[in-house]
């Protein structure tokens, strides 16, 4: 994919490159003495899983959660987030690490903290991609950031806009990508 089509990157390939690989050091002395499971968040999480379990050198566990988040209009919060596949592994007594392409309501984060703390993990954290504080409706305790960014709709590295662009192979503004 030639950039000339997707528009500027507002985050590189290279940039994204050195930020995972330290905060995958970082996450592996966090975790070195623990029975850590990665959860991915799919479709979102993909790409940024992909690497990020790569740069933990720890003989780590993987699965995957497929959910999704609609418009619910008799919910006060006005979202409702569902699984659509569960998780294959047992959570009782593992160290949890979740997988989150981007943090921006919190909603997708506080279901599932709740869903998870009901099966009895050892312990939970949440990582993320990229953050949106300025969109935040709820507060959510994210440990791992690797970039916040404005307020603004992003796609790419796993991202959609209407379940395309996905496979752009770094993260840029949707106004641009679809200006091009
Ligand atoms: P939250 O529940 O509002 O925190 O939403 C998180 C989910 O909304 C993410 O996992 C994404 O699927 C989607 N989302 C939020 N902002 C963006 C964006 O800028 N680009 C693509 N997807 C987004
Ligand atoms: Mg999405």
């Amino acid at each position: 994919m030639e950039n000339k089509l997707f528009g500027k990157p507002v985050i590189t390939q290279e940039a994204m490159r050195r930020r995972i690989k330290s905060l995958g050091l970082k996450i592996a002395r966090d975790y070195e003495e623990k029975d850590l499971l990665v959860i991915g968040v799919l479709k979102g999480a993909y790409v940024f899983f992909s690497d990020l379990t790569r740069a933990i050198p720890l003989p780590l566990e993987v699965d995957f959660f497929v959910v999704s988040r609609q418009k619910d209009k008799r919910r006060k919060d006005g979202v409702t987030v569902k699984i659509i596949s569960d998780i294959a592994s047992d959570l009782k007594g593992r160290d949890v690490l979740v997988v989150e392409d981007i943090v921006d309501s919190g909603h997708t984060v506080t279901f599932l903290k709740k869903e998870i703390l009901k099966r009895k993990p050892s312990s939970l954290k949440f990582c993320t991609l990229l953050n949106k504080p300025d969109r935040r409706q709820v507060d959510v305790d994210v440990h791992y950031i690797c970039f916040e960014i404005p307020n603004q709709y992003v796609v790419g590295y796993g991202l959609d806009y209407k379940n395309r662009y996905r496979n752009l192979p770094y993260i840029a503004s949707l106004e641009n990508v679809i200006a091009e």
